[in-house]
């Protein structure tokens, strides 16, 4: 299939000179979780012929691309992101023929589609693990991936100290065909999602193919998974006393962004540049990484001239709702990726943290997995605020579906509905992240909220249909509302989202005033109402403000947009 795009769906950003432009410069993508986002089938399990059947609600939202978590041939020990066949989709979510139709579809309503592609680690049940294990110790497909001898006498301690993202070791140790114990492999997450051997020929020479597959089928670009842990360092070796599970701010680690890791996407980058962009002709196809850095600094080494066009911006979502915090990232985010000529990204929420509106309803601090409700109503105050913040910054934007209805994360799951591997392995001491990842509403009523008809895989609350896409739609001040109207003003004023800088204007303590051309965005982040003068004519509030004569008084967490 080749692309077939009806419409640019946003203009090619003009920007400083020597920086790159294309329809991913300034793009808003919107993440789709396949398994929670429609269920077309009433199996209970979210689908692609239901993302496909909800696909004008995005072009409607007015967002410019769809991003589809992992869709493809998996056990599901990690929802998917354990991957046993890379060029297949499983038949939880559809079929080959799904996927060419809603990538037909998308493209027909001038949307784009990023694919998750997996490539640090496969799942326990691929072809190549399981034959490796299979065929004992002397196979020559365990060298596609990491297995070593044990340490102490008979082998029975973990070749290293490395602990698993997930909690516990980040080794197994393996049974031989004649049941004796064996050697062991590694694994940064699950036991069932061993890590790739990146220095073998095969690996890179199968992902190449892997690209090109996806690609030829029609796809606008791929978000790299584990962009940072594809190589490992020389010898694995041992990480002595450092705090193994903290994912920012730490010093390289001997299994995190190596510089190796950026040949690999080097390779990827010469692969995509031989693609169309399809008829619009305004940029090709896409690179995004999911690259955990110490720093953004090192983030944006993987958006080198060469290399990817995008990475998330984690320390943007890490950071409270807190003017002096956000201002901090904002221009160390807009100076780190300046050199590179690449778009800052911001994302607030995603399939693996507590929503924002449920993290800003909690005290800061508490990380990006917390378990308490907090206060609800400040969480969703702050998050339409921040939402505001978000889509006036120069770069892309990225949306976790649901966060335009202001969903909070559900933080009372029973236990034995629970998923996430992580919460399994780590005891129930972490691994919230089913929290963020129930099935969303779109109907008032119904037994799954117009999810689909038989169910959902993750227990939705009461109270979930008033949230519904049909109880925001047309509601003055719904969030959803707020979205569309905040999308759609970003469309209509190229000032924002283009270039790479923003201005800052002198402003109270917990406020920030934010130039853009022909644009000021203010933001107040503090608990009480604060007076400003007007700056311009207001163009969109995250709730309601009163502006008399020369004064505007911006009540508390509240954001708003002014074109001047
Ligand atoms: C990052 C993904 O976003 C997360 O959901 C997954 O568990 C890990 N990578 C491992 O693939």
């Amino acid at each position: 299939m080749t692309q077939h795009l009806a419409a640019p769906s946003t203009g090619t950003s003009t920007d400083a000179p020597g920086h790159r432009t294309g329809w991913w410069q300034d793009a808003v993508i919107y993440q789709v979780y396949p398994r929670s986002f429609a269920d077309g089938n009433g199996d209970g399990m979210g689908d692609l012929a239901g993302v496909t059947a909800r696909l004008p609600y995005l072009r409607d939202l007015g967002v410019d691309a769809v991003w589809l978590s992992p869709f493809y041939a998996s056990p599901q020990a990690d929802a998917g992101y354990d991957v046993a066949d890379y060029r297949t989709i499983d038949p939880m979510f559809g079929s080959l023929p799904d996927a060419d139709a809603l990538l037909r579809e998308a493209h027909a309503l001038g949307l784009r589609v990023i694919v998750d592609l997996v490539p640090n680690h496969s799942s326990d049940r691929h072809e190549w693990f399981k034959r490796a294990l299979a065929e004992g110790p002397g196979s020559a497909l365990r060298d596609r991936y990491h297995f070593r001898p044990g340490k102490g006498t008979d082998g029975e301690l973990p070749p290293n100290d490395w602990e698993s993202i997930f909690g516990g070791p980040a080794w197994t140790r393996t049974t031989d065909p004649d049941g004796t114990p064996g050697d062991w492999y590694l694994h940064l997450f699950a036991p069932e999602q061993p890590d790739f051997n990146w220095e073998h020929p095969a690996v890179a020479d199968e992902f190449r193919s892997i690209l090109r597959f996806w690609l030829d089928m029609g796809v606008d670009g791929f978000r790299v998974d584990v962009a940072h842990g594809l190589v490992k360092a020389d010898g694995l070796p041992d990480l002595g006393s450092h705090d193994q599970l903290k994912l920012l701010g730490n010093d390289v680690m001997p299994f995190f962004d190596q510089d190796g890791v950026h040949e690999v996407y080097r390779s990827w980058r010469t692969i995509l540049d031989e693609y169309p962009a399809g008829p619009s002709s305004d940029g090709g196809r896409i690179l995004v990484a999911e690259a955990w850095t110490p720093t953004v600094e090192r983030t944006a080494n993987y958006v080198r001239p060469d290399e990817m066009h995008q990475a998330f911006n984690f320390q943007y979502l890490s950071t409270a709702w807190d003017a002096a915090e956000l201002r901090k990232v904002i221009d160390s985010s807009l100076a780190a990726m300046r050199p590179v000529g690449a778009p800052t990204t911001w994302v607030l929420s995603n399939h693996d943290v507590t929503r924002h509106a449920t993290r800003f309803a909690n005290p800061p601090g508490l990380g990006t997995q917390i378990r308490t409700p907090g206060d609800r109503d400040k969480g969703l105050r702050r998050a339409r605020a921040a939402t505001l913040l978000m889509l006036a910054l120069p770069g892309s934007a990225y949306v976790y579906q649901g966060e335009e209805l202001g969903l909070p994360d559900v933080t009372d799951l029973p236990d034995e509905a629970r998923q996430d591997p992580s919460f399994f392995r780590a005891e129930g001491q972490d691994g919230f992240r089913d929290g963020c990842r129930v099935p969303i509403p779109w109907t008032r009523e119904g037994s799954s909220y117009g999810f689909g008809d038989g169910g959902s895989w993750l227990p939705q609350p009461a109270g979930w249909g008033d949230l519904s896409v049909e109880a925001q739609t047309g509601v003055e001040g719904s969030t959803l509302e707020l979205y569309r109207a905040a999308i759609a003003a970003r469309r209509a004023h190229p000032g924002l989202g283009a270039g790479s800088d923003v201005e800052w204007e002198s402003a109270p303590e917990g406020v920030l005033v934010l130039r853009r051309p022909g644009f000021v965005c203010t933001v107040n982040t503090t608990g009480a109402p604060v007076e400003l003068a007007v700056p311009g004519t207001l163009l969109l509030a995250s709730a309601p403000v009163a502006v008399e004569g020369g004064t505007v008084e911006l009540p508390a967490d509240t954001t708003v947009w002014w074109t001047v």
